[in-house]
């Protein structure tokens, strides 16, 4: 950390240059108005207003106001706000008005036309027990019911999952329903091992583990005809039940709660799969965009447990694939118990793809010094329903934050160097589809100019900090960490953050890298534009549950919050004091401050698990020269180590500001370099060839995907295929090598090529 008195020694010395220079130039003549002028042109260009505004910051600390954050939180989580609704739209506006009155320089609607999908509100998704008479013993629940007021909004989606398609599909009598535990490829195989075949049936899975995409795609894999996916009081209510064990009492999910959500597996509007949908752009035909082909239904705990107690067939094959409903003894089927061998399980639904307006709020605060460098922060606006935690929390947070920099530059006169980017993105439930049109409208620009992305989606959801991201951005979000009060009981954020990781038995404290599941996936994982996601979610030495159970919910409502969640507001006021100082820190430094060497290490920690996992001694089996892979990540770690030694040390001279622009460049592109311009093989969305989630789970991280993708089930293919897959594996081992050494030579010295 460069320390306020080498600035100022810089900035005396480079004043004192200009000065001096122009005095020995104009002889004794007193220095002219148009000098003065250039002096305070050199200072600001020289100038860290992130080490010599100090104060500033502890304003900042101060502004962010729990009361604020509450009353914007009331009113963005007052009604469902679906994508493309009228209520989405107002809440567009609304964040436009905001951005105005907060003094932003300018603030636009973007809106793109893109392909969403909704139940039939007059013809609700149904599942059914029919007996031999064809009388329906049971019909599904497609509504919570209403357990308090702030619940109960008629406008509320029915319960559904987005771009299955409509269908009606039925079982024979008596057998045809496999429960399949939560639907991943081991529970997959686990059934084939039992002789438990799904083919032609309608099969039954538990969320949790895995994104409910990959769970259908697994089930139409193996020939399922439809899919029934329910919430597990084991996954979405550990207490208990009753009425006095979940919500509204508790954070825990009433047997009611149904989980929406989308089962695409792309990115952005499916209609533009890698073009942005304006309005003269190309658009696939409907049948041609890549959708799921069997219907699939959500439902509660109350309504999955009257068709679960009634399969029987092959039993649970271990605790494992036991869930939380008492009496239910979770057998795969495909058989129903004998008494209801005349019963039929029916699956009908409605679901219509229809293209809707969307709208992106982009609001600029421009930079006085740097306006064409970028620091953008974004989250969506869009819910399923109330959303108040996910999105609502995050958009709370970032509207309060817009206020405070917005009130630092009208009664400060503060400006940032850099040009700071604020983002209200629509539809990304759907599929990120706003971030991903905007990215790809504007991603020569975002390639080129973009400084970091920071994603606030679902600031609180629970009282743990959780802030993967680029190893280039740890050490600055580790100390804006340090500068933040904390939010329960330690002095700070990172006291908190660190205790926790403690508890958790991390032995070297790490940040970690990104997963799938947000608007930051375009910035990082297209453009290759460093990006952290900052959210406070479960504590898991309390429950190791997959997601907080409200999660999608006609339930996440702001009682919720303000009741269970982030009861007083200090959740949401950590997650704004951190968003705003993490942005000024980037807006503001002179160089700015990535942490360089944490990339090659990160990197080196992914080579390390493959040495681990044996999946090394795999790889060197169809190409010894993987190890050249190894040398060259040594080397950049040797000159990532030496770049920043040799920074450290020129930022103790004067540094002029070409120098200080082509410096800032240098670290900037320095992820970039790891963007294949063709994508990960066999995904061309994906690019980023270090840091992306693999394709087999989109929730989960691994480094090198390419690597673990290009393995994924090698030893099943034929001669000819293996043959052919090995191949692939050394092309991209050899990109993969030749990117670190590109990485390499982008540190040597400007002149060096
Ligand atoms: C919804 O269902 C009704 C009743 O079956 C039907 O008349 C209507 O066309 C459907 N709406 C859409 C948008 O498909
Ligand atoms: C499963 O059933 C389908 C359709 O009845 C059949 O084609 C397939 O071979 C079966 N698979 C196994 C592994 O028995
Ligand atoms: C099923 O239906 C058949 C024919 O209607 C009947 O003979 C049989 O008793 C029924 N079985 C049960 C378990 O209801
Ligand atoms: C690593 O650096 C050394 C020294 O500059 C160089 O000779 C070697 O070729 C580099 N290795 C790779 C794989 O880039
Ligand atoms: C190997 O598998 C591929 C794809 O499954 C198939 O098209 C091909 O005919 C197979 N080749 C041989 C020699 O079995
Ligand atoms: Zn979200």
């Amino acid at each position: 950390m460069i320390s306020q008195n080498i600035i100022a020694t810089v900035v005396a010395a480079a004043v004192g240059l200009l000065v001096g220079g122009l005095i020995g130039h104009l002889g004794t003549k007193t220095v002219s108005s148009s000098d003065t002028e250039k002096i305070s042109i050199m200072e600001k260009l020289v100038a860290d207003k992130w080490e010599s505004e100090e104060h500033l910051n502890h304003k900042i600390i101060d502004m962010v106001n729990t009361d604020n954050l509450r009353n914007n939180l009331m009113e963005l989580a007052k009604f469902p706000h679906l994508a493309g609704t009228e209520r989405d739209h107002q809440l567009a506006h609304l964040i436009h008005n905001r951005f105005m009155k907060a003094g932003f320089d300018t603030a636009d609607l973007v809106s793109y036309d893109v392909l969403l999908s909704r139940p039939n509100r007059t013809n609700p998704n149904l599942i059914t027990l029919e007996d031999e008479q064809g009388q329906v013993i049971f019909t599904s629940a497609y509504q919570e019911k209403s357990l308090q007021k702030d619940d109960s909004d008629p406008e509320f989606i029915h319960a559904f999952n987005a771009y299955t398609p409509a269908g009606d599909v039925r079982t024979e009598a008596g057998r045809g329903v496999v429960y399949v535990n939560y639907a991943r490829v081991e529970d997959f195989d686990k059934l084939e091992e039992l002789n438990v075949n799904v083919s032609g049936c309608i099969v039954i899975a538990r969320y949790g583990k895995i994104f409910r995409g990959n769970k259908l795609v697994h089930a139409q894999e193996r020939g399922a005809k439809g899919m029934i996916l329910f919430s597990d009081p084991n996954d979405v209510a550990l207490e208990g039940v009753e009425a006095q064990d979940v919500y509204p009492n508790s954070w825990w999910l009433p047997g009611s709660g149904m989980q929406r959500g989308t089962t695409y597996m792309g990115d952005g509007d499916p209609l533009t799969p890698g073009w942005p949908s304006t309005a003269q752009a190309y658009r696939l035909k409907i049948e041609d965009a890549d959708l799921p082909k069997i219907p699939c239904q959500p439902i509660g705990y109350d309504d999955a447990r009257v068709i679960l107690e009634k399969i029987g067939g092959t039993p649970a094959p271990g605790d494992d694939w036991k869930g939380g409903l008492t009496g239910v003894a979770y057998n795969l089927g495909p058989e129903l118990q004998d008494r209801y061998s005349n019963y039929t399980l029916r699956l009908n639904t409605h679901n219509v793809l229809q293209v809707h307006r969307s709208y992106n709020v982009i609001g600029i605060i421009k930079g006085e010094v740097e306006p064409d460098r970028y620091v953008i922060v974004g989250n969506h606006r869009d819910a399923w329903g109330y959303g108040a935690s996910d999105p609502s929390s995050g958009t709370a947070q970032m509207l309060e934050t817009a206020r405070v920099l917005g009130q630092l530059i009208s009664s400060t006169g503060w400006r940032p160097r850099r040009t700071l980017v604020f983002c209200s993105w629509g539809a990304e439930e759907y599929g990120l589809i706003g971030s991903t049109e905007w990215v790809e409208e504007h991603v020569d620009k975002l390639k080129e100019r973009a400084v970091m992305y920071l994603n606030t989606d679902t600031c609180a959801s629970g009282p743990i900090i959780h802030v993967p991201g680029s190893p280039l951005l740890w050490d600055p979000v580790t100390a804006v960490m340090k500068m933040v009060p904390g939010v329960r009981d330690g002095a700070t954020v990172y006291d908190e953050w660190k205790a926790y990781q403690i508890s958790q038995n991390v032995t070297t404290l790490k940040m970690k890298t990104l997963g799938s599941g947000s608007d930051y996936a375009p910035f990082s994982f297209y453009c290759g534009i460093p990006c952290v996601d900052m959210w406070f979610r479960r504590d898991k030495n309390k429950n190791d549950i997959s997601i907080y159970p409200s999660y999608h919910t006609g339930y996440e409502t702001f009682y919720m919050v303000d009741k269970n969640v982030d009861p007083g507001f200090r959740i949401h006021q950590g997650c704004g004091r951190i968003a705003s100082l993490l942005l000024k820190y980037f807006a503001d430094s002179l160089i700015i401050p990535y942490s360089l060497q944490h990339l090659p290490e990160a990197m080196k920690d992914a080579l390390d698990t493959f040495k681990k996992s044996g999946t090394r001694d795999k790889i060197i089996r169809i190409y010894e020269k993987y190890t050249l892979l190894e040398e060259s990540l040594t080397n950049f770690t040797d000159a990532a180590a030496t770049f920043e030694r040799e920074l450290e040390e020129k930022r103790t001279k004067n540094l002029d500001p070409v120098t200080i622009r082509a410096i800032n460049d240098q670290m900037m592109k320095l992820e970039r370099v790891f963007i294949l311009p063709a994508g990960l093989p066999g995904r061309p969305d994906i690019r980023h060839a270090v840091f992306a989630p693999s394709q087999f789970d989109n929730y989960a991280t691994s480094g090198f995907p390419g690597i673990s993708d290009l393995l994924h089930n090698i030893e099943e293919l034929n001669e000819t295929e293996r043959l052919k897959k090995e191949e692939e594996i050394k092309r991209h081992i050899s990109d993969l090598t030749i990117m670190v050494q590109r990485a390499v030579s982008l540190l040597k010295d400007f002149h060096m090529i």
